[in-house]
């Protein structure tokens, strides 16, 4: 089967076809998003998305080595990249690569995203000088939901330059490629002509080098989050809940299970099999 994608891979597309992201967390999701995309992340969503977090605060490293050795399990081609979560990676140097280094080691992933940008630039280039590439992450950092008072826009006004500022820091300390969250799109396709790096945008415009969504929201699967940015691409919330209320009423009329889903007495052979 082909290669997979590298760091390098994604590097090299600065300016490109816009590069393809989407996040996973499970094997099965994985294995349908790993052909159409580029990269596939193991976000720290995932607490909020399948554990029903109030936020990305609480989730573990151990959350992160789980679903992310099952999104290995489902990928062949598309480049793998985990999430350090809050409280892994900004004690020290050493305890972002200590951490770094289990979730590589655990997961099978060839990069890591943490959060920050002129804050982090040290630890960024702690990691990438010693094996570990990292995608950088600034303007709206959830981790830090605390600090900003909310989920708000970054970057407007006169804050641009911080934004700026923070996704410069992230290139020139190794990162291969940053991630822009829910800025305008002026300082996207500024901070995007700037740095040297893909600009990988979520709630930041098409002028980014990339897009990223949460797997789970553009499928309409997780219900009660409608964020601006996010396109819907499909309900699948709605098709399940219908599913499930039709089993429910079959299941009352003992329509469910019917002939053709029960075992008789004696066994008897369907197409060589026993069924
Ligand atoms: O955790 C996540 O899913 C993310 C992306 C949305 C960028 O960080
Ligand atoms: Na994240």
């Amino acid at each position: 089967h082909t290669k997979a994608i590298t760091p390098p891979d994604i590097r090299s597309r600065k300016g490109g076809t816009p590069l393809v992201c989407l996040t996973a967390y499970t094997t099965p999701i994985a294995k349908l998003v790993d052909r159409h995309c580029d990269i596939v992340l193991v976000g720290d969503s995932v607490g909020m998305v399948l554990h029903g977090l109030p936020s990305t605060l609480g989730v573990t490293l151990e959350m992160m080595v789980m679903h992310g050795q099952a999104v290995r399990r489902g990928l062949e081609q598309a480049l793998m990249i985990v999430d350090m979560p809050f409280g892994s990676y900004e004690e020290s140097l050493e305890q972002a690569f200590r951490n770094a280094a289990r979730v590589m080691a655990e997961t099978g992933c060839a990069a890591v995203k943490l959060e920050g940008g002129q804050a982090m630039a040290e630890t960024i280039r702690f990691l990438t000088s010693r094996g570990v590439p990292v995608m950088g992450h600034v303007g709206l950092t959830p981790q830090a939901v605390n600090t900003f008072g909310g989920y708000r826009v970054q970057g407007r006004g006169g804050d641009a330059e911080r934004v700026g500022a923070d996704a410069l820091a992230v290139r020139e300390a190794g990162a291969f490629a940053v991630v822009l969250e829910k800025v305008p799109e002026a300082l996207a396709r500024r901070i995007t002509a700037e740095v040297a790096i893909p600009t990988i945008g979520i709630g930041a415009s098409a002028a980014c080098d990339g897009q990223i969504l949460v797997v789970d929201d553009m499928l309409g699967i997780f219900g009660d989050f409608r964020p601006k940015f996010v396109k819907r691409y499909a309900e699948l919330g709605e098709i399940a809940e219908a599913a499930i209320a039709v089993y429910a009423q079959e299941v009352r009329d003992r329509r469910f299970p019917a002939a053709e889903h029960l075992f008789g007495d004696a066994p008897r052979t369907v197409n060589g099999g026993e069924v």
